[in-house]
């Protein structure tokens, strides 16, 4: 149901620029008015969010590892990137995994299977959501980063590289781009992940599929555009470099197709819905105090900044002087004689 819901929604959200622009002829409403203040909304909360989370003490150090930590016995082999010990490890391990989706990498799949009549459970390796994880986030970045062509002027040589080599396989006129099709075939199977596997099924809002679906819409109307209604591009240049330049054109070209405006308005509202949503891992990830702290609790003292000053810290060489009496009369083992 939850995967029906957020389908019902994004077919929601296609209608209202559908009849907004097609039927009302709100062109400007649609393409300049949602979008600012869109990315209005997401600028401030997306700032407020990650000052918020910034401005958090982090009073003990929690950093999560998965190998050997560093010991000064030389035949303990330290797992340097797994459970990093000095400051310049924790960065290549932050690197390694904004960069490579690194503990996405150790992701397993569980089975149980039957054996004389007893279950027995089975860990086995799953590299398909990394790969997926990864093509997909690639894919993103490098269609958001090709757009930056519509917003600046002149375009600068190093977007054309990247356009080149997206259009590399040379198929159609205009050029057909890999990461369009990276996109949708990555997508579509963390869809089909979250319907398909029933435990993942189980824990999936609509939360998870909503972003998914909107992000599905928002290529699917951009691969409409670009080879099938073959929009006006120089029109939709000059109303985006108005915008940016905050000196919006009036009217809006009339030559600009009604699909630039869905998939402007579907644009707009995955950047609005950012900063309350799952999405903002963006900057989390950066922020995450199991991630970006070094594993040095055996050699560097972390003191607790919420620390009382006025309470003073009582040892366990301390309790046992004060308690030694009672706890040989009770049996228990102390570190001193009497
Ligand atoms: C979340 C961000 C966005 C995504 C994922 C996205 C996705 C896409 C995709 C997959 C295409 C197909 C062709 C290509 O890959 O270049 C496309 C085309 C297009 N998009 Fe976007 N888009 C985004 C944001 C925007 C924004 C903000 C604008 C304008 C303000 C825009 C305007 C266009 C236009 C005009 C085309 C047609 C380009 C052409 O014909 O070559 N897109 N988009």
């Amino acid at each position: 149901m939850n995967a029906i819901y957020s389908l019902v929604f994004v077919f929601a959200l296609v209608l209202i620029p559908l009849f907004g622009v097609g039927a009302a002829q709100q062109t400007y409403f649609f393409g300049v008015c949602v979008p600012w203040t869109a990315f209005l909304i997401f600028l401030v909360f997306f700032t407020a969010k990650i000052i918020k989370w910034a401005s958090r003490p982090v009073p003990f150090s929690i950093p999560t590892t998965a190998g050997q930590q560093w010991s000064n016995l030389d035949f303990i082999v330290h797992d340097k990137y797994d459970n990093p010990a000095t400051t310049g490890q924790t960065w290549i391990r932050m690197i390694l995994e904004v960069f490579a989706f690194r503990s996405l990498f150790r992701n397993t799949s569980m089975r149980v299977a039957m054996k004389d009549g007893k279950p027995i459970v089975g860990y086995f390796s799953a590299k398909w959501l990394w790969l997926f994880a990864l093509m997909f986030h690639y894919a993103f970045f490098t269609i958001a980063v090709r757009h930056l062509r519509l917003f600046l002027n002149p375009v600068p040589k190093v977007f054309e590289i990247l356009e080149t080599l997206d259009g590399l396989l040379q198929i159609g006129i205009p050029r057909l781009y890999l990461t369009d099709m990276v996109i949708v075939a990555a997508v579509m199977f963390l869809l089909l992940r979250r319907v398909a596997v029933p435990t993942v099924r189980y824990i999936s809002q609509v939360a998870d599929y909503f972003p998914l679906l909107l992000i599905l819409a928002i290529a699917a109307s951009g691969i409409y555009m670009r080879y099938y209604a073959k929009v006006d591009v120089v029109a939709i240049k000059q109303l985006i470099l108005g915008m940016v330049t905050l000196h919006p054109v009036k009217p809006i070209p009339a030559t600009i197709d009604i699909s630039f405006f869905i998939h402007l308005f579907l644009v707009s509202t995955l950047i609005f819905y950012f900063p309350f949503s799952k999405l903002m891992h963006l900057g989390g990830v950066f922020l995450s105090p199991t991630r970006n702290m070094p594993n040095d609790s055996r050699f560097v003292r972390h003191v607790n900044p919420w620390n009382d000053p006025n309470i003073k810290p009582h040892s366990y060489a301390a309790y046992e002087d004060d308690f030694r009496t009672p706890m040989i009369a009770a049996g228990l083992p102390v570190d001193k004689e009497a």
